[in-house]
């Protein structure tokens, strides 16, 4: 058996706590293991708060954890301290943003950063070599460097940049893509592109994809597991269809409701149908719905 690609052990981080101040427990006791070899998109969903993002930062080595253990490839990530090994984890451990609009200077070209990952990550010297590294991993998400050569951000839309971005973390060839919030910035009629495109890559280049979001429909098409947290704990687990077929926690529940209520193609038929297949103009959040209002303070 080789070495599970990540896993997470009873992970936990607050915050605060200093002289009167409220110390807020963001994440708490979180474990779960992808394996290696076994590509999946393994989603992540909460309400506004209930830490998802603090744990994407942790798995990107951005946050110690405050308790507990986060190993890739069996390495515990608070050992990574070398310059060459931080480079090593960063080329195989990706991040995709929430704004694509914020992730790229709007006064620099896009082709650019393009070229500057190639060049850091995989040595190609010179524009030649740099563009054929661009064009390929373009054509990875469905574009080509003819497409956006010299386009400037705002020249692109939502969709074409959040996949400009997603090319230019596939230049390093990672093992792993952490993307955090990825489509909610963008316009419902593309949100489908984009996140089918990481069922793509899983299925086509074997990267996994921990796809983390508050939107329940596009959680429940793409993904193979599904973990559910609310208020830094995970609530629910397990294989996206289980979870949707016997949900047991209410926010499970309200995911079947949503997904129901958008009346889904067979999830195989979705890439084709994806406009129309009623996933919500708005990312779906429960916050302020049935739910207990969010509150991660601890005394
Ligand atoms: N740097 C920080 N300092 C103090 N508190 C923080 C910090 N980052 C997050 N928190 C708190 O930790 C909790 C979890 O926040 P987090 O950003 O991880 O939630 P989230 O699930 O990503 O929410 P959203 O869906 O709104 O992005 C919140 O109560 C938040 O206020
Ligand atoms: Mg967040």
């Amino acid at each position: 058996m080789s070495l599970p690609l990540l896993e997470l052990r009873g992970i936990g981080k607050s915050y605060g706590g200093g002289w009167l101040r409220h110390r807020t427990r963001a994440v708490h006791d979180v474990s779960f293991t992808l394996e290696t070899g076994r590509p999946e998109v393994f989603a992540i969903i909460g309400e506004s708060g209930s830490g998802k993002s603090t744990l994407a930062r942790m798995i990107l080595n951005a946050t110690a954890p405050g308790e507990g253990q986060i190993l890739f490839r069996g390495r515990d990530l608070a050992t990574i301290r070398r310059a060459a090994d931080r480079r090593a984890f960063m080329q195989a451990v990706q991040p995709v943003f929430q704004n694509p609009f914020e992730a790229f200077n709007p006064l620099k070209r896009v082709d650019r950063y393009l070229y500057a990952t190639a060049h850091h990550f995989t040595g190609a010297q010179g524009r030649v070599a740099q563009e054929a590294k661009a064009d390929e991993a373009l054509h990875k998400v469905g574009l080509s460097l003819a497409e956006i050569r010299g386009r400037f951000p705002h020249e692109l839309s939502g969709g074409q940049l959040q996949r400009v971005a997603i090319a230019r973390a596939l230049i390093p060839g990672p093992a792993l893509l952490v993307a955090d919030e990825p489509v909610s910035m963008i316009d419902a009629s593309l949100r489908m592109t984009v996140v089918n495109l990481f069922r793509r890559l899983r299925d086509e280049l074997g990267v996994s994809i921990i796809y983390i979001t508050h939107d329940l429909a596009t959680a429940y098409y793409i993904s193979d597991r599904i973990i559910i947290m609310q208020r830094g704990e995970v609530v629910e687990a397990g294989d996206a269809r289980r979870v949707l077929m016997a949900p047991q926690h209410p926010y499970s529940i309200l995911l079947r409701a949503s997904v129901l209520s958008a009346d889904p193609p067979e999830a195989d038929a979705a890439e084709a149908d994806a406009a129309e297949a009623g996933v919500p103009a708005q990312p779906w959040s429960p916050a302020g719905a049935s739910l207990a209002a969010r509150s991660g303070d601890v005394p």
